[in-house]
């Protein structure tokens, strides 16, 4: 009786203790999560004074106590971690593929339009429906275009544009980007859009960093931009230190907004970055040219790239009123600023061999800061066009960047001729091994198949981004290996290994470095076929070509099986390609160099089985004004399920897509009977 009586005692203790420990509990973590908000709160506000509005409020050290604070919190209690949390940023979060996002409001862009004539064109436009429209002026940020949505308040998704209706979902990346408020200054649901860009500070660090490491720097910070953003491992876009401008409401009436200027200051209100020092107001054309003008002055000094000025009206009622073509909206525009060219001096033609032996004479000139990066070469194609262009050593020549990547010369200044000027003369005789150089039509190439220029580029083709994508074994590391004996071979690649405590000693490498690369060798074993297909340098076989056959062949030896007849069966292989790959997969030392490969662990099976190319083989011809796509977003949507889109019709196009006014093309099509698609059949095939 007794002992009951203390058993009954002891429970009733019992439970009473644990509900006290249990409510103790609760209110602890209650308020470890408020100091946590409190924590985030100021945080995420220094950050934006600091990032977007260029005004530091707290200094380093407290910053640094706050955010060590909430690191501390978030790995005791994990449970808590927020989703507006700072330490998102530092990345970290992997994903395995990008998650297609359909966009609720198609994200079209503006159409292009290049000198003033173009300008008057649509403000006459603009003012037949609207005749006292004024329109706000941007620069137009040269990077990505990207969609946030907020819920409450709270970055839920972050997608890329797309084709405009289907983009990706991105948001592990752009929750790294410093400028990006995780929470915004009000809990509202949001679209917002804007430019994700690459500064031009980030960006030569950046490309300093890919040229000590060995890696292919970015041709400007667009492209690093996008390479960035399209990583599925976060750190790399953290590292990268992108930006993000805002400056887009979808539906800007849902938040009580009457023009595209309370747009822009809505956006500033809530935490993001906007260009409001640069943005203006025109009220007719001489406003634009002088906008324009003023920009284009201050351009260079800008701590970001742009590429020309974007012209939206005002009004969101004169907006309304002019609404969409099929394509685009009617109440913008983008005026895009002429290519930049700069000019230098030709300070020499350097020949170079390529991995067929052909020989290039390039333009090696003063660097130059052109389009976002510094240049000092270019190609000079070949005898005839240094003749045509009567370049010389010693000219003064213009420079621009081909589709804003790929410099060329574009003019020689004869008229700033001193006289003392070297004419240009083909050389007889190979750079690198002497050997009498043979012309096949426009070009000269070194036969010797043992050059070692040959041998280099060809390591650097194997090695390279588009075919076996080793990080590390850039085209300067390449050649420092070769010199040194590494690698003479592309087997060679794949014994490095063995060298690893020398590699180590080398200048500029260092443990990490050289476990990096040699893991980057090691994954690039695993490439699908068609990569090392490419990778191999056989003779006009390009990626297109490389992935065609193996998507055919599956296995090396089933394509090492085939006759020549049986390939120029294959769609869009003609009689010369095959005769190329017989050619090659009959050499023995080829044969042994693929059967070493092996040995060495490569895979020479094909591995994408499944991908979205159902249009693969097929051959289109765009012509004509197109409603709903331009011309080039209708090609990447049809080149991305594997079709080819060519510029001719031929016997060989499958299909011509016409849109309004079409030109000659459309008739080559009746004539040679082949199946025409209006754009609406067009985009019913593709779905
Ligand atoms: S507004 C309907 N504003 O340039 C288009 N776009 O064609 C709404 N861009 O693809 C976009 N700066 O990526 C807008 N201040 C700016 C911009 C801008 C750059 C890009 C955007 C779009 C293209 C315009």
């Amino acid at each position: 009786m007794y002992t009951e009586c203390i058993i009954k005692k002891f429970n009733i203790f019992k439970t009473f203790s644990l509900k006290f420990v249990t409510i103790f509990m609760v209110i602890r973590m209650d308020n470890v999560s408020k100091i946590m908000d409190e924590l985030i709160e100021k945080i995420n506000k220094a950050s934006i004074e600091y990032y977007v509005n260029d005004n530091p409020t707290i200094t380093d050290q407290e910053y640094d106590d706050y955010y060590n604070e909430l690191i501390r919190l978030e790995k005791k209690y994990p449970e808590l971690k927020k989703s507006n949390s700072p330490t998102l940023r530092v990345g970290g979060k992997v994903v395995d593929k990008f998650e297609k996002v359909t966009h609720d409001t198609p994200m079209l862009s503006f159409d292009d339009i290049f000198n003033e004539d173009e300008i008057v064109l649509f403000d006459e436009r603009i003012r037949k429906s609207c005749p006292n429209a004024s329109y706000t002026l941007e620069p137009k940020m040269d990077g990505l275009s990207g969609s946030l949505l907020y819920k409450n308040g709270v970055l839920v998704r972050a997608a890329t544009r797309g084709d405009g209706l289907i983009g990706e979902n991105i948001t592990h990346n752009v929750e790294t980007i410093k400028s990006v408020p995780l929470k915004l200054n009000k809990a509202l649901d949001i679209e917002v859009r804007g430019e994700i860009y690459m500064s031009k500070a980030s960006f030569e660090k950046c490309n300093k960093e890919r040229e000590k490491n060995g890696e292919n720097l970015f041709a400007n910070p667009r492209n690093a931009a996008a390479g960035s953003v399209r990583q599925l491992d976060s750190k790399i876009a953290a590292k990268r230190n992108l930006d993000f401008m805002a400056y887009f409401l979808p539906n800007p009436e849902k938040y009580g907004i009457k023009t595209q200027e309370e747009s822009l200051k809505l956006l500033k209100e809530l935490g993001f970055k906007t260009n409001y020092k640069l943005n203006g107001i025109a009220k007719g054309v001489n406003d634009i040219i002088s906008y324009i003008d003023d920009l284009g002055k201050k351009r260079p000094d800008l701590p970001f790239e742009i590429d020309g000025v974007v012209l939206k009206v005002n009004s969101l009622d004169d907006e309304a009123k002019l609404g969409f073509t099929e394509r685009v909206p009617r109440w913008g525009i983008a005026y895009k600023f002429p290519a930049e060219e700069v000019l230098t001096t030709l300070k020499e033609i350097k020949f170079t061999v390529g991995r067929t032996g052909k020989i290039t004479p390039n333009a090696i000139f003063s660097p130059v800061h052109v389009a976002g990066s510094i240049v000092s070469k270019a190609t000079l194609h070949n005898e005839d066009y240094c003749l045509d262009k009567d370049v010389r050593v010693g000219d003064v020549i213009s420079i621009r960047k081909a589709g804003d990547v790929i410099p060329e010369v574009v003019e020689v200044k004869k008229e700033r001729r001193t006289g003392n000027e070297v004419l240009f003369k083909m050389i007889e005789n190979c750079p690198m091994c002497a050997s009498k150089l043979v012309k096949e039509d426009a070009n000269y190439f070194c036969k010797n198949s043992l050059c070692p220029a040959r041998k280099i580029e060809g390591l650097i083709h194997f090695a390279s981004r588009d075919t076996m994508n080793i990080d590390g074994l850039g085209e300067r590391i390449i050649e420092d290996f070769y010199n040194m004996g590494f690698i003479k071979s592309i087997s060679d690649i794949y014994l490095l290994s063995n060298h690893k405590e020398d590699l180590i000693e080398l200048e500029g490498f260092g443990e990490k470095s050289v476990n990096n690369l040699l893991n980057s060798i090691e994954n690039s074993k695993n490439n699908s076929l068609e990569k090392v297909l490419f990778a191999l340098g056989i003779r006009h076989v390009g990626k297109k070509t490389a992935k065609i056959i193996a998507k055919r062949y599956k296995t090396i030896d089933n394509l090492i099986n085939a006759s020549e007849e049986e390939l120029t069966s294959v769609n869009d292989i003609g009689e010369i390609i095959a005769k190329s790959i017989k050619k090659y997969l009959s050499d023995s030392n080829n044969l042994n160099l693929i059967e070493d490969l092996k040995k060495l662990g490569l895979n020479f099976e094909y591995k994408n089985e499944g991908e979205d190319d159902k249009l693969s083989g097929m051959t289109f011809v765009l012509t004509g004004t197109l409603e709903k796509y331009k011309r080039d977003e209708l090609t990447k949507i049809l080149e991305n399920k594997g079709a080819k889109v060519t510029s001719s019709v031929t016997k060989k196009t499958s299909a011509v897509i016409v849109g309004d006014k079409p030109g000659s093309k459309y008739d080559k099509a009746l004539k040679l009977g082949i199946t025409i698609y209006n754009e609406k059949d067009a985009l019913n095939i593709i779905k």
